[in-house]
């Protein structure tokens, strides 16, 4: 399965959306390096460039609440906390103990609480840097 920016994913804030859009790429990238068997270096490097990518993402979203005073900044942030947390211990099990079955389950799980977020809070959050 590949992840793609769909209409239903767009913020309409166009930072966001680009950097939505690098970070589906990334978890394309992560799923070819272990469904192709590119070796381990591959792999590694999909995680180490997915991990990266996602506290650089998070945090730039951050920035853009700070600088603006978004009322639901604490509760965002909170989510982007354990968020990466969460994410880590997954590119962990990938890591150490290769990418099996349950890992991938787990990785495309956690891809799907991340769209949620996107669909939901993302969009929130747009809204509201459109009129601040
Ligand atoms: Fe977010």
């Amino acid at each position: 399965m590949r992840y793609e920016m769909t209409k239903d994913l767009e913020t309409g804030n166009a930072i966001i959306d680009k950097e939505h859009k690098e970070l589906f790429d990334a978890v394309n990238r992560l799923l070819d390096a272990c469904s192709k068997g590119q070796g381990r270096a591959a792999m590694d490097g999909a995680i180490q460039f997915l991990v990266n990518y996602v506290d650089k993402h998070f945090a730039n979203e951050e920035r853009l609440q700070q600088s603006k005073n978004y009322p639901g900044m604490a509760a965002h942030k909170a989510f982007h906390t354990s968020y990466k947390k969460e994410l880590r211990q997954i590119a962990n099990h990938i890591s150490t103990e290769g990418p099996s079955v349950t890992n991938l389950g787990k990785l495309n799980g956690h891809v799907a609480v991340l769209l949620n977020h996107i669909r939901v809070e993302d969009k929130k959050l747009s809204a509201f840097l459109k009129q601040a």
